[in-house]
């Protein structure tokens, strides 16, 4: 047995340690948001955060998921309540099918906490691990760029609410 933190919830999983995270996510936990794309660390469908870090999911054994805070993009909000980076994607419109972007946003995500206000060029070297179907692509990036703004604002604000 395993206990994966998860969004902030402990959870005792059952699937065997070396069981692909992607599946104990998807089959064990309910939490579909990450998706199965090439199931070789190919395309980014997969991709979650552990700790600080985007990792592909369907690469990454559940046993090194553990002790380690896992995020997926449900953490990051909801449908009523969409997170900065969730209502950016939302304002771009920067779906077509979406199948690509819950990894896309978890890489964003990572990247957004360790470089705040990150140039055109480093958001476009950070995404280029995923696939997108669709092309998506220019309003992926400007959604990144807008979530990096709002987060920013919102910091400027509290900073100063703070003072
Ligand atoms: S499904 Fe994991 S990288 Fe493609
Ligand atoms: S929006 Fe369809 S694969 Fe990217």
């Amino acid at each position: 047995m395993t206990i994966l933190n998860v969004n902030g919830q402990d959870h005792d999983v059952q699937a065997s340690p070396d069981t692909p995270l992607l599946y104990v996510l998807r089959d064990e936990l309910g939490l579909n948001a990450a998706k199965y794309g090439c199931g070789l660390g190919q395309c980014g469908a997969c991709t979650v955060m552990l700790g600080g870090d985007a990792v592909f999911s369907c690469v990454t054994p559940v046993m090194l998921a553990a002790g380690r805070r896992v995020t997926t993009l449900e953490g990051l909000g909801s449908a009523a309540e969409p997170g900065p980076l969730q209502q950016a994607f939302i304002d771009e419109q920067a779906a077509q099918c979406g199948y690509c972007i819950p990894g896309m946003m978890m890489r964003a995500q990572a990247l957004l906490e360790r470089d705040p206000a990150p140039t055109d060029q480093a958001i476009r070297a950070e995404l280029e691990p995923h696939l997108c179907r669709c092309g998506t692509h220019m309003r992926i990036l400007r959604a990144v760029r807008r979530a990096a703004d709002a987060m920013q604002t919102q910091m400027a604000f509290e900073l100063g609410a703070e003072q």
